[in-house]
């Protein structure tokens, strides 16, 4: 089956690569010279573990290119993907649809050949009617069917998200629409893969539905941990302890410095103004989007209180280790890292960092923040270190090197990632979220 895909960033380049993986052919259309041209040459415009070679043996194969012509891309195509972004809108956080329905435009207008639209792009409900009405005028008299089918695949786990998912949600009433997602995603329902259709509008609300849950579930865990703090319990066996019951589930329930990235900070918000929009309010996600803003510069006065508060932290310098949201990622969007450098800096701490990814778009995000070549560079001269994203390469930090290059030995670990007995064993001074 021909397939293509406008747009070629995170969602529309690894599911692209993964569709022709099934043996489809695929077409990856971009606006983005720059991004197609390096993609012919077989740079990738983002990190993602094993991206590189699964684009690589796929083009090799014949079975995926990357071009910038929509109408050459698009002609003969049995399904037609939309997965171009929806930033947050500047100022009222509603998601930014201009790009979805420039593309909805462009296809309607080169549209010869019957083909199903499918929306991957995380839209706000009643967005697939709207991309419906515009192909219906752009292109009269072709057949066409608008589907929505989104994607859950997390950045660092891409590609294995993608091939072995959880569900795969698809929208549409049209029943030769759900033949062609069938087709689609044979590969994944011959490997029994659970294919969930439901109403378009049903299937654009079960994304946003599902990232806000999985933001209120670590949103409740790190508040959890706080009072863990204060009542001297550790929130790692609590999460384990709820965890454990199958109505919980134990994923998602790691405390840390809130959660940032792409997703979930833009989609609460998405959803939110629908919910301000449908006057059916959204409380617990409401207060779940105020916590976790908050939460990021609270992490920034944890590292103060333990430098010895607001005083005795003038002056003093910090190294941050991890700037990502998560590990496996270049991606700088709404880290934690970001607030946390700054209420840092604000306090009159100087600050290093070191992230093995994510330098490049940090430092412009970072004023003043020195980057350093390592993780011990970035150390050398510091009066603390901040362990903030659990990139693999911080779990078994050189102690004994630490100390010998700090002006003291003492940990904020904004991950757990250590054990504090063991930490403090080696004559660190050991802070972590939600343990005594
Ligand atoms: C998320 C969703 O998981 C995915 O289904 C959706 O398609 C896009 O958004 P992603 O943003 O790539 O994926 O990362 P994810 O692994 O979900 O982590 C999101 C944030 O939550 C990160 O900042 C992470 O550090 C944080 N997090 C996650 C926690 O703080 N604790 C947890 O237990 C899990």
């Amino acid at each position: 089956m021909k397939i293509a895909m406008v747009g070629s960033g995170y969602v529309g380049l690894v599911s692209g690569a993964c569709f022709a993986d099934f043996g489809h052919d695929v077409v990856c259309i971009d606006k983005d010279p720059g991004k197609i041209a390096a993609l012919n040459d077989g740079v990738m415009p983002i990190f993602e573990p094993g991206l590189g070679e699964l684009v690589a043996s796929n083009v090799k194969a014949g079975r995926l290119s990357f071009t910038t012509d929509l109408a050459a891309g698009i002609a003969d195509a049995s399904a037609i993907f939309i997965a171009v972004g929806t930033p947050s809108r500047r100022g009222d956080g509603h998601a930014d649809l201009s790009f979805v329905y420039a593309v909805a435009e462009e296809v309607g207008q080169h549209l010869k050949t019957e083909a199903v639209i499918v929306t991957k792009s995380t839209v706000p409900v009643g967005t697939g009617d709207e991309v419906e009405r515009i192909l219906t005028q752009a292109a009269p008299g072709v057949r066409f069917a608008v589907a929505s089918n989104p994607e859950f695949l997390r950045e660092g786990a891409a590609i294995s998200d993608f091939k072995r998912p959880d569900r795969i949600v698809i929208g549409s009433d049209d029943e030769w629409a759900q033949e062609v997602m069938r087709e689609v995603y044979r590969p994944l329902f011959l490997n029994q893969a659970p294919i969930l259709f439901t109403s378009r509008r049903t299937s654009e609300l079960i994304k946003y539905a599902a990232n806000a849950f999985l933001a209120v579930k670590i949103t409740f865990i790190n508040e959890i941990a706080d009072l863990c703090e204060k009542v001297d319990a550790d929130v790692q066996d609590v999460s384990r302890g709820i965890g454990l019951d199958g109505r919980i589930g134990s994923k998602f329930l790691h405390a840390g410095p809130g959660y940032g990235g792409s997703c979930f900070p833009k989609d609460t918000l998405a959803l939110l103004k629908t919910s301000e929009d449908y006057d059916s309010p959204l409380r617990i996600v409401e207060a779940v989007v105020k916590v976790n803003d908050s939460r990021k510069r609270a992490m920034g006065r944890k590292v103060v209180d333990a430098l010895g508060g607001a005083e005795a932290a003038r002056g003093k310098k910090v190294a941050l280790l991890g700037l990502t949201f998560k590990p496996n990622t270049d991606d700088m969007r709404d880290a934690p890292s970001i607030a946390i450098s700054q209420t840092l800096q604000d306090a009159g701490v100087e600050v290093s960092a070191y992230d093995p990814e994510g330098m490049a778009l940090a430092a412009p995000l970072m004023p003043g923040v020195t980057m350093a070549a390592s993780a011990y560079a970035a150390i050398e001269g510091a009066d603390a270190v901040a362990l903030v994203t659990e990139w693999d390469a911080f779990r078994a930090l050189d102690f004994e090197k630490i100390k010998g290059l700090a002006k003291a030995p003492l940990l904020v670990d904004l991950r757990n990632v250590y054990d504090p007995a063991e930490v403090r064993a080696k004559g660190f001074t050991y802070v972590s979220v939600g343990r005594s």
